[in-house]
């Protein structure tokens, strides 16, 4: 079956051609990044009118490098929620609009999900494997930093996510406390190699690292607020020479990575999962990477790294994960809404191995 994916709930515009759920034909993305920059962030209703430019140049492309026509497509998935709402529209509009014309299904997916799914994208044997269940997922991204435990009959549950700041938003705005541009995670990454990791002991918020004792229910729970003032602090009225700006960012990275890579690897002992998966933009974060191969080395885990082209914003997640939905059936009307917030309840992950043929 081969699947439209089509992704708007941010600021990239998205289409991809995915064939049975995993075989990704062509993957087009248009960044609206540069035009945010100026803003420090994403403005909807500019990321409304530039997706709105770009939507259907973006789909054409997607076809014109999969070799195929509309004609050629089994169904639609397109991002429905989380996301911003004006952003949103113009995505599952266009969605609607061809699902109607060309008479074929459409489904709306879930952006959370989807970046989950971008880790499975190149390993489609582990979804059909019950031994690599359960799966513990470090889903970080710019609106979102959550650890979900996923079992093999696909009931997947959020352990823990954050209570203020994502991952993201928490290096962005570091960013921009440090005038380094936008979006800063990326920046910081790059800039954090020249820097000592250790020359400034930024908090380790919600560990119980300060002294206070970590209330059990926040044991998953992440908190990027507090590192951040910490940041401001330290920078105050300062001139920074290039080392000296290597050395707090590289000591601010640290400090934002080393609680996700801690907190994950104590949900995956506490679980029992034998995998572990790593997604969502910050997933692209070098640090991050390598820390979490080496624990998951070291713990004997398997680690699912999505690849960077699947870690940002992109349609091919979209596209696999709404194949999962379409090939039972499960698809929506025209009267598909969009929401602006993630629900907490995840429901039933379509694409767990013992998830059986009944509706989700
Ligand atoms: O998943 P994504 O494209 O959009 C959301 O769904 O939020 O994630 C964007 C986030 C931004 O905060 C960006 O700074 C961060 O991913 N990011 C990185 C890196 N590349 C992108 N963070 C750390 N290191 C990177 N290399
Ligand atoms: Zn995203």
């Amino acid at each position: 079956m081969l699947i439209l994916g089509i992704e708007s709930s941010c600021d990239e515009t998205a289409a991809s051609l995915v064939n049975d759920g995993h075989q990704v034909r062509s993957s087009v993305i248009s960044s609206q990044i540069a035009l945010h920059a100026g803003y420090g962030g994403v403005i909807p209703e500019l990321a409304a009118r530039e997706h709105l430019k770009n939507i259907s140049p973006v789909i054409g492309q997607a076809l014109e490098q999969a070799n195929a026509t509309l004609e050629d497509i089994d169904g639609i998935a397109v991002t429905n929620r989380p996301g911003l709402i004006p952003a949103l529209l113009v995505g599952t509009a266009y969605a609607k609009g061809l699902a109607a014309a060309l008479q074929k299904p459409l489904v709306g997916v879930n952006h959370f999900l989807a970046h989950i799914y971008g880790a499975f994208l190149e390993h489609p044997e582990c979804l059909n494997d019950p031994s690599c269940f359960p799966v513990l997922a470090l889903v970080v991204s710019g609106g979102h930093t959550a650890i979900v435990w996923i079992p093999a009959d696909g009931h997947a549950r959020i352990l823990g996510s954050t209570l203020d700041d994502a991952a993201g938003e928490a290096l962005d705005k570091a960013a921009k406390i440090l005038d380094l541009g936008y979006p800063g995670g990326a920046i910081i990454d790059r800039l954090a190699k020249s820097g000592n990791p250790k020359a400034y002991d930024f908090p380790r918020s919600l560990t119980g690292a300060a002294g206070k004792p970590l209330k059990p229910e926040h044991r998953y729970d992440f908190s990027f607020s507090g590192v951040k003032t910490s940041l401001l602090y330290a920078v105050k009225d300062r001139q920074l020479n290039d080392q000296e700006l290597a050395d707090v960012v590289a000591s601010y990275q640290a400090a934002v990575m080393d609680v996700l890579v801690n907190k994950a690897m104590q949900a995956a002992e506490a679980t029992h999962a034998p995998t572990l998966c790593l997604c969502g933009g910050v997933a692209c974060n070098s640090l991050l990477r390598s820390m979490l191969t080496t624990r998951a080395e070291k713990s004997g885990r398997r680690l699912l790294l999505a690849p960077p082209k699947y870690c940002t914003d992109n349609a091919a997640m979209v596209g696999g994960l709404g194949w999962h939905y379409l090939r039972r059936g499960l698809s929506d009307g025209l009267a598909m809404p969009v929401n602006a917030r993630l629900n907490p309840e995840l429901g039933i992950l379509p694409f767990a191995p013992n998830v059986d043929r009944r509706p989700l």
